[in-house]
């Protein structure tokens, strides 16, 4: 089966709406001949997805839209909370669901990234399902325990077609800003063990087809590494999703 590479940005609390259309008015030309062939998302913070979406828009760009979080009720006395629906409004593909900096800062659990997963593919579309162990995990040697639980409880209750559709996001917490990374291999070993568990939960045509990012310190220098690996389709990118240059670049790693 052959899945299509996602290179997706994760610009987390640092563009403004004015400065994230800028960032895609600077992208769009560097990536617009490479997204026929991988695509391409960006997720700006809830304020910047309506300035984006109308660049995307009036551009004609074949940028997808990502929102970084979403609440799982439609509506209702929520004060600071996003509903699905308010992002389908604004043409978003993808939310990102359960990354560790909201699983760590804001109390998500496996249960609460469970009844987004279902809230966000109930509205139309697709999670970036995030997990990934700590380093005291990882030296306990329980990283693929650990990351199994949270593929099991974060994924429970999906139908097959949507557990095909399922993006997760592999993300080693202590690689996440710091330079750090597995080696491809080690990295390839885990994406493993999620899309098995997927399989064991749903299927293997299920797991044939779930894309299974890396994510954690990825750069222009090391992408083509860890998008070369066979069970990596692409990679969840922060810090350097934050410049033009260093994100296309990325995005020609994944060709
Ligand atoms: P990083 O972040 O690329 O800056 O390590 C990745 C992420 O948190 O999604």
């Amino acid at each position: 089966m052959d899945r299509r590479m996602l290179v997706a940005g994760n610009w987390k609390m640092y563009t403004t709406s004015g400065e994230g259309a800028a960032l895609v008015e600077d992208l769009a030309p560097r990536v617009s001949d490479d997204w026929d062939e991988v695509e391409v998302a960006v997720c700006p913070p809830f304020t910047g997805l309506k300035a984006v979406s109308t660049v995307i828009e009036l551009d004609h760009l074949k940028l997808k839209l990502g929102a970084q979080d979403v609440h799982w009720e439609s509506e209702g006395a929520f004060t600071g909370a996003i509903a699905p629906r308010m992002l389908t409004e604004l043409r978003c593909d993808y939310v990102i669901v359960g990354h560790s900096e909201r699983r760590e800062y804001f109390g998500e659990t496996n249960e609460t990234v469970n009844r987004k997963v279902k809230a966000v593919f109930a509205a139309g579309m697709v999670p970036i399902m995030c997990c990934g162990e700590s380093l005291a995990t990882r030296d306990a040697l329980e990283t693929e325990s650990f990351v199994r639980k949270q593929i099991m409880e974060g994924a429970a209750g999906l139908d097959t077609a949507e557990a095909a559709e399922l993006v997760i996001a592999y993300e080693p917490i202590w690689a996440i800003g710091t330079g750090r990374t597995p080696t491809p291999e080690a990295a390839n070993d885990v994406c493993r063990t999620i899309r098995a568990t997927v399989g064991a939960m749903y299927g293997p045509p299920a797991a044939m087809a779930v894309r299974v990012l890396y994510g954690g310190s990825v750069k222009a220098e090391n992408a083509r590494m860890f998008f070369s690996e066979p069970d990596i389709d692409g990679g969840l990118v922060g810090g350097a999703a934050l410049k033009a240059d260093s994100f296309a670049d990325i995005v020609k790693a994944a060709l």
